[in-house]
């Protein structure tokens, strides 16, 4: 036995997707070509523009002073900007925007904000760890709502009943909804009415509402997801988290803010200013410069992603593996093959992985509903993408599978 107790860590359950890495940096080291595919860590590199404005405000000493909480003013500004451009949207970037460290820190102390211990939190299952997590870490509970039909197909209206149902069905009721459209990993979206039923039913029953727009520049064939603060009277309930980690490929500079409720924010910024002291003020200045010089790269960035996506699901539907185009996000969610289900989704991983020597991501990672499913990050170029399919192919063959179809 321990000698020490960590209760809060107790809480958490083994994290599954290190079986996959620890799997896969074993084979590595054996001289194995493993495309990977796993994490939804963006390779493409940040945009040469922000990085030399990054290397220059690093020269001024300056910059090298604690910063401030809540981010810079201009940083703030430049975020409401970008609501303003994309969605009409008007915030004040001195009540109603801050910056985070990443939208995971953000994330992780909103929950410890909000929270006490016996809160209800309704989440979506499967679900981006950080959602549920943030909620058990802060000492709530967390209330799931399956987001997909039991065909895997997901429908705003069907989910809308169930997260209705879950909230009436609760004691005590929830206090907070987390929603993340576009979604990880599942690639779920959805369209501004169904926002605005969401803002309706949380308006008359006192829920908070966090949205997490991570995906918010990465959609496909024309479609543009929405944000919930384009509805009316969101900010009396909404806040909504947006990341610069994808759409600028910034994932190491850990930039992201919170726009939305005056209250939550400033009760984010409170417990914000006991622990930490913004990002480092270059990183700040950089992303300012992202935010709002030419935006050409956000564009050059998505049709990337866009032709990935097209070689992997257009691959894998060639071999037999019928898999849907996702209308954003960078990932591909795959319902494991029939001959391969029973399996689960952590051997199934496997499976690919030594015999395909592909990574992905098990969709128990992402929570029970999940085990049926893997995750495809297109975190590799189009030919490295050709070949994990190719190796696919050779792993479904080693099983005596021809042209499956699931
Ligand atoms: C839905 C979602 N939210 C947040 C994040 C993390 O963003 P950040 O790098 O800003 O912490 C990710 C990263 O994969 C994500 O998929």
């Amino acid at each position: 036995m321990s000698k020490f107790q960590f209760a809060r860590i107790d809480r958490l359950p083994p994290y599954v997707f290190a079986v996959v890495n620890d799997l896969k940096m074993k084979l590595r080291r054996a001289g194995e070509d493993i495309v990977d595919l796993g994490m939804g860590n963006p390779d493409l590199p940040t945009p040469k523009h922000i990085v030399d404005k990054l290397c220059e405000a690093a020269q001024n000493p300056k910059n090298h002073r604690y910063s401030q909480t809540k981010g810079l003013y201009k940083l703030r500004e430049a975020l409401a900007l970008w609501y303003q451009r994309k969605y009409g949207v008007e915030l004040d970037p001195e009540s109603e925007v801050i910056t985070t460290i990443g939208s995971k820190e953000g994330l992780a102390h909103l929950a410890l904000t909000l929270i006490n211990p016996g809160d209800v939190a309704l989440v979506p299952t499967p679900a981006y760890p950080i959602h549920p997590y943030s909620i058990i870490i802060a000492g709530g509970d967390v209330r799931s709502i399956p987001l997909l039909t039991d065909e895997g197909t997901f429908d705003s209206e069907v989910f809308l009943e169930s997260l209705i149902k879950a909230y009436k069905e609760s004691w005590p009721r929830p206090k907070v909804l987390i929603l993340n459209f576009p979604h990880n990993p599942t690639t779920a979206t959805v369209e501004l009415p169904f926002f605005e039923k969401i803002v309706d039913f949380a308006k008359e029953n006192n829920l908070i509402v966090i949205q997490d727009i991570a995906y918010a520049e990465i959609s496909f064939d024309g479609y543009v997801p929405p944000s919930i603060l384009q509805v009316k009277g969101a900010k009396e309930i909404a806040v909504e988290f947006y990341s610069l980690s994808k759409t600028y490929s910034m994932a190491g500079w850990r930039v992201g803010f919170a726009a939305g409720n005056k209250e939550i924010i400033h009760a984010l910024y409170r417990m914000k200013s006991y622990l930490d002291y913004g990002m480092f003020q270059p990183i700040q200045i950089a992303a300012i410069i992202a935010l709002k010089s030419d935006q050409s790269c956000v564009e050059e960035y998505r049709k990337i992603y866009e032709r990935r996506r097209d070689v992997l699901v257009e691959g894998l539907n060639r071999i037999g593996w019928k898999v849907e185009k996702p209308k954003a996000t960078m990932f591909v969610w795959a319902k494991i093959p029939e001959k391969f289900q029973s399996m689960g989704s952590l051997e199934f991983a496997k499976m690919l992985l030594l015999d395909g020597k592909v990574a992905v991501s098990p969709g128990i990672g992402f929570g029970e509903y999940g085990d049926k499913y893997v995750r495809f990050a297109l975190v590799e170029n189009e030919l490295r993408i050709k070949q994990a399919v190719r190796g696919i192919k050779r792993a479904f063959e080693k099983y005596g599978l021809r042209n499956i179809n699931v």
